[in-house]
């Protein structure tokens, strides 16, 4: 069926423009003034912006953390992305140490049927050998082109040698790394003092994992890259002191990909004394005002280059199952719905970024930075997944409102403008006034390569 979307303004991350919409075939035709096509079903995007479909470049949906599993999977985390403009979501496959990469993509293939949204898999590698370097051509052939390295967790960190080793191979592969940088050792030292001082629910959690636990990490892994001679992305970039050592690494000549979160740029370590502040354990953990203010500054002048959520997602049960200790609370919260509203909200209509950048952080950045090729841009012979966003709408999140399988929201209370109301997704009508009325229709998404941006 084609589809015309008439009287809207399109943004692109290069400029915006009131045009026409012709979609065919899964494709963008055309994009310009007074465009006609007499088959065509028409959506009237007057007073709305036409949007290419956002990525989220950071989920994890059906993740088996050992001692949980989150509450969404593709089906509902898909379904809440898709509601929210997110077309396509890169999630995090996982090998199982004593596994390999192959098996860890195949269970995210199975993982993924039935999602809403287009998908892509980075790999996480929970363990570096000569097979798992073997694998990596194989991952190129299946359409993975980045990766993500931990330096926390037992189960999946891994030692700076074989950071080192990892950063040699991908570039040889043409693939990019990303990383989780904090200090293990030294915050499972503070863990043990703080909780020695008594410090034992959320508020214990900032306190073991304070900035330079990051910085120090990201400085780290700065010089392993410069070692190495590779680029890097740092994953979930939270503090200002952590953004400091990435933009020394770039004065140094280094090519370095920043990603953040709306937690990171919204909310701080002050909900931790909220009764209900198990829901914002994560890590890294919430930060202090200085550093929100500092990364929407980063943002302002392009310095960060893209937004994920880091959507992983704990029922509160799940998340005081045992008990309100900060230890044991299993890590993450709920986010994949409403990025686009947040950074809207208080990025464009407080003035902190313009409509353009935040279609480069949505949608042409991760689209280039990680060979999303054809598309996160509105123009002719594109993917057709398209926003019509309704700046009109104005909303609350609370808790329950969601479309997430999930009962709480670290953004609950908070007032959004915007919203997703029509979504077309490989051309197909899926969101029609804010309901999803063809489910399911995600598609996997091959990757080649990933694109310089620096
Ligand atoms: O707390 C978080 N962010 N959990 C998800 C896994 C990770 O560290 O990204
Ligand atoms: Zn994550």
């Amino acid at each position: 069926m084609d589809i015309l979307i008439q009287n809207g303004t399109v943004v692109n991350a290069g400029g915006s423009m009131q045009a026409d919409v012709l979609v065919q075939d899964g494709r963008i035709r055309a994009v310009g003034p007074g465009l006609s096509c007499a088959d065509a079903r028409r959506i009237d995007a007057a007073g709305c912006f036409v949007l290419p479909g956002f990525i989220d470049t950071h989920t994890h949906f059906d993740l088996d953390t050992g001692s949980a599993r989150t509450a969404d999977d593709f089906v509902t985390g898909g379904r809440a992305a898709i509601l929210g403009g997110t077309t396509a979501v890169l999630d995090f496959a996982t090998q199982d140490r004593g596994g390999t990469l192959m098996e860890a993509f195949d269970t995210w293939q199975e993982k993924a049927r039935g999602c809403s949204c287009n998908y892509g898999f980075h790999m996480a590698i929970a363990e570096w050998n000569a097979q798992t370097e073997a694998e990596m051509a194989e991952m190129t052939r299946r359409g993975v082109t980045s990766y993500k390295l931990y330096m926390v967790y037992d189960a999946l960190r891994v030692d700076d040698g074989a950071i080192y080793a990892a950063l040699k191979a991908a570039k040889r592969e043409g693939a990019l790394i990303g990383v989780h940088c904090e200090n293990w050792d030294v915050l499972n030292r503070r863990i043990a003092e703080v909780k020695a001082a008594g410090m034992t629910g959320p508020a214990g959690h900032p306190l073991s994992r304070p900035a330079p636990v990051e910085a120090e990490a990201i400085a780290r892994l700065m010089r392993i890259a410069e070692l190495a001679e590779t680029p890097v992305y740092v994953v979930h970039l939270s503090t200002a002191e952590g953004l400091a050592e990435a933009r020394r690494a770039r004065a140094r000549g280094q090519e370095v990909y920043l990603e953040t979160c709306p937690q990171y740029l919204l909310l701080t370590d002050e909900c931790y004394a909220a009764p209900d502040g198990a829901k914002f354990v994560m890590s890294p953990p919430l930060r202090k005002a200085a550093d929100n203010a500092a990364l929407w500054d980063a943002l302002a002048g392009s310095e960060i280059d893209f937004i994920g959520t880091d959507h992983c997602s704990f029922t509160m049960a799940q998340k005081l199952e045992h008990g309100n200790d900060f230890q044991r609370i299993p890590n993450g919260g709920a986010g994949v719905q409403h990025r686009g509203q947040l950074l809207y909200t208080y990025g464009v209509c407080e003035g902190r970024i313009t409509m353009e950048q935040m279609v480069q952080f949505l949608s042409a950045g991760p689209a280039q930075l990680f060979g999303l090729s054809g598309r996160g841009t509105d123009a002719e012979g594109m993917a057709a997944d398209l926003i019509v966003w309704d700046p009109a709408f104005t909303g609350r999140i609370t808790d329950t409102n969601t479309a997430h399988n999930c009962d709480n929201s670290p953004f609950a209370s908070f007032a959004v403008r915007g919203c997703a109301r029509d979504v077309l997704l490989n051309g197909e009508h899926v969101v029609e006034n804010g309901v999803l009325v063809l489910p399911g229709r995600g598609q996997y998404l091959p990757r080649k390569g990933y694109g310089k941006c620096r």
